[in-house]
């Protein structure tokens, strides 16, 4: 099933355009300019993470250079083991100075469908866009919001350096000299 999102309003317009497939139940978002290259899908890994919690919202990070904060939704969590922490607070697109942490989402999240009500009701924030990440915060006061620090090699593929970058990881790993 596609849905087409028929404004650019934002990622978490977008997400909420697919509400009425989706229904009310768990969900999985992919953002699919951020390439990982994993034994297990980040997604599966956010999975199990999830079903080890006991449910919850589950949101895939790694740790980025200070400097790169404002390209991300950057959190602020406790942990609760070596790859999982509970998390407290997450804002989107924060510069160096703002940033509560260097701890940035990465495109994969599990969510519960609860976020569609906070997302139906946020002002537009960062760029002037419905930011999922703002629906998310509004998640986060239950106490059931996640951070999992995944395992695997991730490519942006929203820049050229990435996406070539990306081609040649991928083009080696299939046997092809370059
Ligand atoms: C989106 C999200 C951001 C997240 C990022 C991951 O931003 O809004 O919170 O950290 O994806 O790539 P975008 O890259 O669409 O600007």
């Amino acid at each position: 099933i596609y849905i087409r999102q028929p404004e650019a309003l934002g990622l978490g317009h977008a997400v909420l355009c697919a509400e009425p497939v989706v229904g009310d139940e768990p969900f999985a978002v992919i953002l699919a300019d951020d390439l990982i290259d994993a034994e297990r899908s980040v997604i599966g890994q956010l999975v199990d993470a999830r079903t080890a919690l006991g449910g919850g919202s589950v949101l895939a990070v790694e740790d980025v250079p200070r400097a790169d904060t404002m390209k991300y939704g950057i959190v602020s969590s406790s942990p609760l083991d070596e790859r999982t922490s509970r998390m407290s607070h997450i804002v989107e697109k924060p510069g160096p100075e703002q940033a509560p942490s260097t701890l940035a989402v990465l495109g994969r999240y599990v969510l519960e469908p609860a976020v569609f009500a906070h997302l139906r009701t946020i002002p537009r924030g960062a760029g002037g866009e419905i930011q999922l990440t703002d629906a998310i915060a509004r998640l986060v006061p239950e106490g059931t919001t996640y951070a999992y620090r995944y395992q695997g090699q991730r490519f942006d593929c929203g820049s050229k350096q990435g996406f070539l970058t990306a081609t040649q990881h991928f083009a080696r790993k299939a046997g092809y000299v370059l």
